[in-house]
């Protein structure tokens, strides 16, 4: 087994939670891997001999950002709904139909190419772990696949056969919820982590509460973890209804009322209300009050929720930066919640903290401070270090809770 020394660290950030803003900031830093895992951290001029060198030129190295929301794999093309957006017209999930008809309609060989480049893109961001949801297939066989696909580039799978209810079920609404939580359950389930469900009563083609929490109670039951869309387009029931089950993130939290926040406040430990403040931009939407979940207690993550409608961007570095300007997080919070929030969000501890016997996802940062991916926003300065990715490990990669 080699070893890799990765030197001439200007700041180390390990987000450690320890030291002021709970980051675990080191400067003139080294670390040392072995088998993608870290086994020393400590100060430059301590290193340990190593087979293999990497010297980082005085730059800063992050955790490598842990995107875990995603509707990666699909197929088709929605620029002209986002334009229509931008001249006044609401977002409804209507167009969710237009990317199922054309992702139904490519190939595996299509799809699978599709989402490798993707992937690309998002770890030259700076990204090591993604999340990926299916949830542009709709039938049996389209789910299916579309996972099948998916876990062979991440281990953060989730079935969203819930995201809308399909043109040809519109007059069968029960039907679907039943197709969902049977067959297509009983077919996705082994290629995905997690279910997840639009609970969104402000759009005529997603899921009500009822619906919801049968959907997400099958698929507990069928040994999947939970996560939701809730309080996207509105107050709604997603927020309660996600702490009820215990799921381990709620996903967009853009309209919270009081009842909201102390729910999320009091199920810290367990669930994890991820914010998607990227949505918020391209949707012309208000952004949530992070400073106000952190202030009740609540857990939060930042992720990109990268998908042809809501939000057609991979990019975790402008997310911090949108974050910092809109959501009253400082670039300490944003960078913990990127990280070691997203990676509790997954439930895994094994990434989203640089510390030993974690997995050595590292991103560089070409500046002098993290503070720089806030105040640089648009520039590219984070990319993924090529010693380990979380996102190329398949189905190697042990989840924690599995
Ligand atoms: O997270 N809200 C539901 N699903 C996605 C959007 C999907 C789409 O419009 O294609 C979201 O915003
Ligand atoms: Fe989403």
């Amino acid at each position: 087994m080699s070893s890799t020394a990765v030197t001439g660290i200007g700041e180390l950030v390990t987000c450690d939670g320890t030291g002021p803003e709970r980051l675990g900031l080191r400067s003139n830093a080294a670390l040392v891997i072995e088998d993608s895992v870290i086994v020393w951290i400590g100060s430059a001029a301590d290193a340990p001999a190593a087979d293999n060198r990497i010297d980082v030129g005085g730059r800063v190295i992050v955790p490598g950002f842990v995107d875990s929301h995603s509707h990666l794999i699909f197929a088709g093309d929605r620029a002209t709904e986002f334009a229509a957006r931008m001249t006044g017209q609401p977002y409804d999930g209507g167009g969710i139909g237009v990317t199922v008809a054309a992702t139904r309609a490519a190939t595996d060989a299509k799809l699978t190419g599709l989402l490798a480049a993707r992937i690309r893109e998002l770890r030259a961001l700076g990204t090591t772990t993604i999340e990926i949801k299916s949830g542009y297939g709709l039938t049996v066989a389209d789910e299916l696949r579309s996972l099948q696909i998916a876990s062979q580039f991440s281990p953060e799978t989730t079935f969203l056969g819930a995201h809308v209810v399909p043109a040809e079920y519109v007059h069968d609404r029960e039907g679907y919820v039943d197709l969902v939580t049977g067959a297509m359950l009983h077919a996705a389930a082994p290629y995905a982590r997690w279910i997840d469900v639009f609970c969104e009563p402000h759009s005529a083609h997603a899921f009500d509460a009822d619906e919801g929490r049968k959907v997400l109670t099958a698929g507990a039951a069928a040994g999947l973890g939970l996560r939701v869309h809730g309080n996207q387009l509105g107050l709604g029931p997603g927020v309660r209804l996600a702490v009820e089950l215990g799921a381990a993130s709620v996903d967009h939290c853009t309209y919270l009322d009081d009842a909201d926040v102390d729910a999320l406040a009091e199920a810290a430990e367990h669930t994890v209300a991820t914010l998607l403040p990227g949505v918020d931009f391209c949707t012309r939407s208000p952004y949530p009050d992070a400073a106000r979940l952190l202030a009740a207690g609540a857990s939060i993550a930042l992720a990109t929720d990268c998908n042809p409608g809501t939000c057609y961007s991979s990019s975790m570095p402008w997310v911090i930066s949108l974050a910092v300007r809109e959501l009253g997080l400082t670039p300490a919070q944003a960078l913990l919640a990127a990280t070691v929030g997203s990676a509790k969000s997954l439930r895994r501890n094994d990434i989203g903290r640089l510390v030993l016997g974690n997995r050595a996802d590292l991103t560089m940062l070409d500046a002098p401070s993290y503070l720089h991916l806030a105040y640089r926003p648009g520039v590219p300065i984070a990319r993924t270090l090529d010693v380990g990715f979380t996102g190329q490990q398949a189905n190697a990669q042990p989840s924690v809770l599995s």
